[in-house]
């Protein structure tokens, strides 16, 4: 039986540093590849830059045995692996909705002039339709075995938070082909994961880029339909909670990704809907897919929504305010930032003259960064010291932990806004706090 095929990332960000320690978990010795060198020597070294439950768990016995190392050198690289995983950013491009897929071009540019016997590259970025076709070409171009450099298609559909759970048990495997052979390669690559029962679906370079893109706008769709609801809810004196609960019996509707609340924010879901749009529009059906605007006009209007509710909490105006604001990752167990919904409105908030102090278990240090002009605490408590109201924007467990009289004793004002629909209301009231929520009466 020929040796197990060896595997290369390029790309250590959420995406490539999860996929490299999940293949190396799997048995394959593995070199993650990326330009930064701070990167390449922090997860050499085991710490991993960025938080993922259980990531560098997972990633340290693997480096001590040598089956899993980083390198900045494509070089390296390309003389190592058989199976080269492509998972690198294609953030959103400066002004424009379109994605930026140049660092795609980039680590193809750096591999291929070193490829010197057959293999197989696989994408897995999320990437415009039409991005992989592209890059078979600039890769055999390049490469000097030419076509026996081979490319695939392989979307991640990984969460941040259950990177790890999402990559080793994903729902599904798709990938995108123009060979037989790559299709064989791919299912020896994941044969562990077919073995305990993953589907595995084998398609076309376009399908598979848009299986990615679409899924992702469904996702932010069914958000920002419950959304929509919750403004009607807000009008019409309902609970948005409750009719979530009441839809998700409706097998066909789902509770998942119902939550009504702040909406989405993070490094793919609203970067990626507006690069599909952008590409439909280049594609000529750019009506297809208007409704994604819809989309993301509802989620952004739920930020402004959230700053209404803190300044009438605040007595109509924020000048001499203090504000608490409880979150600052876009979404609990991360320290992604990326479009964060949270720091958003905390940021609209302090523009508008509140004095506002944010806390994040994790997302402080990047945060910190990005928003130098925000205070920051290191407690949610010390984050809510005489604070005239306390806003509740990322769901971290530890929030709902926090005792409500407790917390009363050190505000100036017991007002708490819950943007997430994630603390108990009841509670919150027969402490003496007015309680209010997205969506709720
Ligand atoms: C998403 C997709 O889920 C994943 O499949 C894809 O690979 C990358 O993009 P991620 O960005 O990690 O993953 O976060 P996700 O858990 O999907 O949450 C996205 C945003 O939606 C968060 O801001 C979250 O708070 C928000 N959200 C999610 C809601 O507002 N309501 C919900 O019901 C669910």
């Amino acid at each position: 039986m020929a040796s197990a095929p060896r595997i290369t990332v390029i790309g250590t960000g959420y995406l490539g540093a999860t996929h490299a320690a999940c293949m190396a978990e799997l048995g394959y010795e593995v070199i993650g590849v990326d330009v930064d060198p701070d990167k390449v020597s922090d997860l050499q070294a085991g710490r991993v830059p960025f938080y993922e439950p259980g990531l560098e768990e997972l990633i340290a016995p693997h480096i001590a045995s040598g089956r899993l190392r980083f390198t900045t050198s494509a070089e390296e690289a390309a003389a190592f692996g058989d199976v080269h995983f492509i998972c690198v950013g294609t953030p959103q491009r400066k002004g424009e909705f379109a994605a930026d897929t140049s660092y795609l071009d980039q680590a193809v540019d750096a591999l291929a002039p070193h490829l010197v016997r057959p293999c197989l590259v696989v994408g897995k970025s999320t990437v415009p339709v039409g991005t992989a076709a592209r890059l078979a070409e600039r890769l055999s171009a390049r490469a000097p075995v030419g076509e026996a450099a081979e490319l695939a298609w392989n979307p991640e559909f990984l969460r941040e938070g259950h990177a790890i759970n999402d990559t080793l048990r994903p729902d599904r495997l798709v990938v995108g082909v123009r060979s037989a052979a790559a299709e064989a390669r791919l299912r020896e690559v994941y044969a562990p994961l077919l073995d305990a029962g993953v589907p595995f679906l084998t398609t076309d370079f376009a399908t598979s880029e848009l299986v990615k893109v679409s899924a992702n706008a469904f996702l932010s769709t069914k958000i920002s339909f419950i959304n929509a609801m919750a403004e009607v809810c807000e009008a019409a004196g309902a609970d948005v909670t409750q009719l979530s609960e009441a839809l998700s019996y409706d097998p066909r509707i789902g509770g998942l990704f119902l939550n009504a609340g702040l909406g989405f924010g993070g490094g793919c879901l609203p970067k990626d809907i507006r690069a599909f749009m952008a590409r439909a529009g280049e594609l000529g059906v750019d009506q297809a897919l208007t409704f994604l605007r819809e989309v993301d006009a509802i989620n952004m209007r739920r930020r402004f929504k959230m700053v209404d509710l803190a300044r009438e909490a605040c007595g109509g105006g924020f000048l001499g305010r203090r504000v608490a604001v409880f979150g600052a990752a876009f979404k609990p167990e991360s320290d992604d930032i990326r479009d964060s919904p949270a720091l958003n409105v905390a940021a609209q908030v302090q523009l508008q003259g509140g004095e506002v102090t944010v806390y994040d278990p994790k997302a402080t240090d990047n945060a910190r960064k990005m928003y130098p002009g925000l205070a920051y605490a290191d407690t949610a408590f010390d984050a809510a010291r005489g604070a005239h109201v306390v806003l509740h924007l990322t769901e971290w467990r530890e929030f709902r932990a926090i005792d409500p009289e407790e917390l009363g004793e050190i505000v100036a004002a017991r007002h708490i806004i819950d943007g997430r629909n994630a603390l108990d209301a009841p509670r919150w009231r027969a402490a003496g706090w007015t309680f209010r929520a997205l969506g709720r009466p």
